[in-house]
């Protein structure tokens, strides 16, 4: 017997529907803003993710599934979204059109990591980038998308955190301030070598005996050029404007290279180590870097598994179900009609199923009752004869009779009221929710 490869889950039926609920929502809020979606490949050429994310983050050093295709070509799944956005933006010139290029996605990615509850080594992510235009208007907005997407969720268990990493100008004197602080303190040899290589690492250290070493390490957010702070400064303004709360985190350190000036996490406190439900940042030298004109950018990737184990632990999911509408034939007559019918009413975009395998008439209505769907029809040899059929209300067994020339609209108005009553409409869910957006249009 097969299992999947350790660390990747599958979504099955009921979840599936709770997963695929999450990613149309938090893909939703980024339409609303403007972004338009992009496909990408999920493998790319590996010096993409080498140059792009950083040759000596963890990331691409430990965590790449890397592979020489038929033609030897070093291939890489992609760890993360942003280099391979940036490669499409440059490889099809979206950014000698209009700016800022707005862009989102929602996919697989993959790191080989350490499996544990909330890290896996497939997961996925909802993102969005905005390139091309250098205004601290744009990191707010992104923010604040991220933001809008978690809330529509339902989701209040979180925190924004929020820090500026400065820039080529002010960044390379800090890290030397940095580096001298902490060639002076008494770190073990890991540490040490951490040090000399991402000295921003050895703050965010989650060891007691190490935070208090590093409690008096000077800090970026100190040492930013008049251009960052303004802009990080801005950045906080218009977030307070969009109503966005945020805390900031000046020890904040992200595993990817490429930031510069804003960057952000969302991190919630219901799920123990793997708290990051998303994080983004601006990225202003990674065009450049990857080949293309010098051009800014910003944008988050948003963690569709763990806003899911967010969302769970919040207890703010909705019921789903997979249909709406469930046909009980009594008879082979019946059966043939009802099939007919079933086509109809999925041709109406209602999601119907039927009960199949010539059950007894009780088996059949148990079938109904588990199927989760709202209404049953009903339909015997005499029905068929008297050219009606029975719709039942299964929550309540209240059952009318209803010619069967008007069934398509009797099960429109016998899933109406229900369908209203929904607490929140059907707001907030994306074009990719197929089964939600079928029922939205009864
Ligand atoms: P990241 O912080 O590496 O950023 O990943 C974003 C989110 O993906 C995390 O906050 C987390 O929710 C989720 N995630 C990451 N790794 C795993 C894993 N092993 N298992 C489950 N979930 C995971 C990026 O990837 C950047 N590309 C985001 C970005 C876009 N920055 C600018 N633009």
């Amino acid at each position: 017997m097969f299992s999947a490869p350790k660390g990747v889950p599958d979504y099955i039926p009921p979840t599936s529907a709770a997963f695929t609920h999450v990613r149309s929502t938090l893909s939703r809020a980024a339409e609303l803003a403007g972004y338009g979606y992009v496909e990408l490949p999920v493998f790319e050429d590996t010096a993409l993710f080498a140059r792009g994310v950083g040759e000596s983050t963890d990331v691409v050093t430990k965590e790449m599934y890397t592979f020489l295709d038929r033609g030897e070509r070093s291939i890489t799944l992609r760890p993360e979204g942003t280099a391979g956005v940036m490669r499409a933006v440059i490889e099809h010139s979206l950014d000698r059109g209009q700016l800022p290029v707005k862009l989102y996605y929602a996919g697989q990615f993959f790191r080989a990591e350490a499996p544990q509850a909330g890290r896996y080594r497939q997961f996925h992510q909802v993102g969005i980038e905005a390139i091309g235009v250098d205004d601290p208007a744009l990191d707010a907005e992104v923010i604040a998308v991220g933001d809008a997407g978690f809330r529509a969720l339902g989701l209040t268990g979180y925190r924004l955190e929020l820090t500026s990493l400065g820039d080529a100008a002010c960044r390379p004197a800090y890290r030397e301030k940095l580096q001298a602080f902490l060639a002076k303190l008494p770190l073990d040899e890991p540490t040490r070598q951490r040090a000399e290589l991402n000295p921003l690492r050895v703050l965010d250290d989650k060891r007691p005996e190490v935070r208090e070493l590093v409690a008096e390490a000077p800090l970026m957010v100190d040492h930013l050029c008049d251009a960052c702070r303004e802009h990080y400064e801005r950045v906080k303004g218009y977030l307070t404007e969009l109503g966005v709360k945020f805390v900031e985190n000046p020890r904040m350190v992200r595993g990817l290279d490429y930031y510069t000036k804003t960057t952000f996490e969302f991190v919630h406190d219901g799920l123990g180590a793997q708290s990051g439900i998303g994080g983004g940042g601006r990225y202003d030298g990674l065009m450049e870097q990857l080949g293309g004109q010098s051009l800014s950018g910003v944008g988050y990737g948003l963690g569709v598994d763990r806003a899911l184990l967010a969302a769970q632990a919040e207890g703010v999911l909705p019921e789903f179900s997979r249909v709406d509408v469930i046909g009980v034939p009594l008879g082979e007559a019946a059966r043939a009609r009802l099939v007919a019918i079933a086509g109809e009413l999925r041709a109406a975009g209602i999601r119907t199923d039927l009960v199949y395998g010539g059950r007894s008439m009780k088996a059949g209505f148990k079938a109904a009752d588990k199927s989760g769907a709202r209404l049953a029809l009903v339909l015997g040899e005499r029905d068929l004869e008297a050219g009606v059929l029975g719709v039942k209300t299964l929550a309540t067994g209240e059952q009318v009779s209803v010619p069967l020339a008007d069934v398509v609209q009797a099960v429109r108005d016998g899933l109406k009221p229900v369908d209203l009553a929904v607490p929140g409409g059907t707001e907030g869910l994306a074009s990719d929710a197929g089964a939600e957006a079928a029922s939205r249009d009864l």
